[in-house]
């Protein structure tokens, strides 16, 4: 295995869009650990990419530093350097009746533990060494419920929305920490538009593959610090406000 060789983490991998990137990432040449909760879903789905895995309840945040440490550790007995692509893509619903005034601290904490605290459980543990190094990706899944204009945060869905809104603040904030992409470091989010999985429904308009190719992108660009972007929110490519 050449030092060169590229390696990447993808959460939410066992399916939908987290799978669909993955799959993306290896089709690049990239290898790839996939983790997810379900530990036959992770497994027959690492099977069928041909790619490491990992089962683990993000939301469990000593549990998945330890499990973020493991697989760091097991790439470096395997000669890979520090980790090149982080794409976190998993995430949860909040249930359909979670309006603000009508929800509960049990919703609300489920919903943000996974889809905001998580996300900075894994940057926090992973992202230092890629700063470091002056290299690496981060690639956040938010969706465009989180953002403040537009067709955003216009209620209803509160501990979801919010907690993707949080995670539009969470890369902006870090990528001005880390210099703007100056230093090597990119950390984007992106809105996959409403795609066919679990999560989005049989009858969204989307394919699974349409809504990762913004990620695959995104970990994968040519980038100029002179001229190009990152800390946004992206879909298709393009640059949303939110
Ligand atoms: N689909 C859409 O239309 C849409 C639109 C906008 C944004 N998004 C965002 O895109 C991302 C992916 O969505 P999706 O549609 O692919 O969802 P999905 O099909 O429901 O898949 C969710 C993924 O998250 C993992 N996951 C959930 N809770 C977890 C936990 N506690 N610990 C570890 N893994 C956990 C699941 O693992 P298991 O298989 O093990 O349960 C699965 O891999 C999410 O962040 C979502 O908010 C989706």
């Amino acid at each position: 295995m050449s030092d060169s060789k590229k390696w990447a983490i993808v959460t939410g991998g066992s399916r939908g869009l987290g799978y669909e990137t993955a799959k993306g990432l290896i089709a690049a040449g990239i290898s790839v650990c996939i983790i997810g909760k379900d530990q036959e879903r992770i497994e027959e789905s690492a099977k069928t990419l041909g790619c490491s895995y990992r089962s683990v309840d993000v939301s469990d945040s000593k549990k998945f530093r330890e499990v973020l440490t493991e697989i760091t550790q097991d790439a470096t007995s395997k000669g890979f350097e520090v980790l090149d692509v982080l794409v976190l893509a998993h995430g949860v619903m909040s249930d359909k009746m979670s309006k603000t005034l009508r929800t509960n601290d049990e919703e609300w904490r489920r919903t943000l533990s996974i889809n905001l605290d998580a996300v900075f459980t894994a940057v926090n543990q992973l992202a230092p060494a890629m700063a470091e190094a002056r290299k690496g990706r981060v690639v956040v899944y938010s969706a465009c419920l989180g953002r403040m204009s537009g067709p955003g945060t216009h209620g209803g869905l509160a501990p979801y929305r919010i907690s993707k809104a949080g995670v539009n603040a969470f890369v902006k904030n870090l990528s001005y920490e880390t210099g703007l992409g100056a230093r090597g470091f990119l950390v984007d989010a992106i809105c996959p538009g409403h795609c066919r999985t679990d999560m989005g429904g049989e009858d969204a308009p989307r394919s699974a593959q349409e809504g990762a190719e913004t990620a695959i992108w995104l970990a994968t660009r040519d980038f100029d610090a002179t001229k190009d972007k990152t800390g946004l929110l992206w879909e298709d490519r393009t640059v949303v406000d939110w």
